[in-house]
């Protein structure tokens, strides 16, 4: 029950307030208190409505709706995913989202998710990484070296003590953003000419590139054994980055699989191929990594849970701290029968010229 504020009026978290929290929190706190949220979340992954996210696919980009409930609180996310926007100015991926209370179908909260899907992501990837990859793993190639990139360092920064980078895009301009951008974060950092190259002798290896088509940014002779892989940029159909060979050889770990076999690197293998679900992992059902040759793949797409945490994190955060402003969005007037007289009170306020 919603019982702290005027019901009509709902904080809204710009831009703005969301780097302001980030920043007044720390990145990496925030990145290890979020991942809490999320590993707790998956704790309880059976009280949760789940549903594949509904796609709207266009011939540059997919629309999505990202919907879930965990009987007390309904969060929603809207995102894009275009790839060509990037060479236009304009992000691959865009976000904003909400929190209801179930028992009114109020809402509680309105957000960008922009940013926060980018953390929400890469904490979501540590939280992988911590139950599968090697253990005392520290260092990591991160393959595309966009939006997500430095997020995914720092959260493996954070959760696994990661701290030696190889980066590797076809863009050398997006790895000279990413080293500067990381620069006296306390990495090691090596720019790579090949893939090849980047992969050599680490533990982790996260491809986060964008590509609407089927895209081979690892091919099975790269994937050497023991390593953890995290997959992050193959998330649509059609839209997939690692060879078909290198999934035949891991132990694969998903989100939700009913959204993973449409979307993610599974969608090349058969319906009935075996995967494991991180939530079971994660609370104790089934193992993660079971010995130290096993190639494991965190084959990420992105699930709803993860962006109902990631709200629920900053709603908690919020609480009396400034970061965000009052929405007037819903009209609830005093007798809830009488939205027209509402309506035309604020004519008799002035509030609007008359039209009837
Ligand atoms: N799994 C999830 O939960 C999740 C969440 C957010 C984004 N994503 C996906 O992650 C990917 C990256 O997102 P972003 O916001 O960083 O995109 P971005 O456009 O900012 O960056 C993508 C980078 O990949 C590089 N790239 C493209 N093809 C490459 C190749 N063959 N080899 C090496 N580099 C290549 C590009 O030059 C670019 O720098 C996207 O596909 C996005 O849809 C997944």
């Amino acid at each position: 029950m919603i019982t702290d504020r005027q019901l009509n009026i709902v904080p809204f978290v710009s831009v703005d307030h969301m780097m302001k929290l980030v920043l007044s929190i720390g990145v990496e706190t925030f990145l290890t208190e979020l991942a809490g949220y999320i590993e707790e979340d998956f704790r309880r992954w059976e009280v949760f409505d789940k549903t594949p996210r509904v796609a709207s696919h266009s011939r540059d980009g997919v629309i999505e709706l990202m919907p879930t409930s965990d009987g007390i609180l309904y969060g929603f996310k809207y995102v894009n995913g275009h790839p060509k926007n990037m060479k236009e100015g304009l992000q691959t991926v865009t976000a904003f989202g909400m929190l209801a209370d179930v028992a009114s179908g109020y809402p509680r909260l309105i957000s960008e998710m922009t940013i926060l899907t980018a953390l929400r992501t890469a904490a979501t990837s540590a939280v992988a990484a911590k139950y599968l990859a090697p253990e005392g793993s520290t260092s990591m190639a991160i393959i595309g070296n966009g939006a997500q990139a430095e997020f995914q360092a720092l959260a493996f920064k954070a959760i696994l003590g990661v701290d030696r980078l190889q980066l590797y895009d076809i863009d050398a301009a997006a790895t000279a953003k990413c080293m500067r951008n990381l620069k006296g974060l306390g990495f090691s950092i090596k720019s790579c000419a090949s893939p090849q190259e980047a992969v050599q002798g680490v533990a982790i290896i996260t491809t986060a590139t964008a590509d609407k088509q089927y895209s081979t940014i690892l091919t099975d002779n790269m994937v050497g054994s023991g390593v953890h892989i995290n997959a992050v940029g193959g998330d649509c159909p059609g839209k997939t980055e690692l060879h078909r060979d290198i999934l035949m050889r891991s132990e694969i770990f998903v989100e939700y699989p009913p959204q993973t076999r449409i979307e993610g690197e599974i969608q090349q293998l058969p319906g009935d191929h075996p995967v494991t679900e991180l939530w079971q992992v994660i609370s104790g059902k089934l193992p993660g990594r079971n010995h130290a040759g096993q190639i494991t793949l965190f084959d990420s797409v992105g699930f709803a849970t993860e962006d109902f945490s990631a709200l629920r994190y900053v709603h908690d955060k919020l609480k009396g701290a400034g970061f965000s402003e009052d929405l007037d969005l819903l009209a609830d007037p005093d007798e809830p029968r009488d939205l027209f007289g509402m309506l035309l009170r604020a004519q008799t306020k002035g509030l609007a010229q008359p039209v009837i």
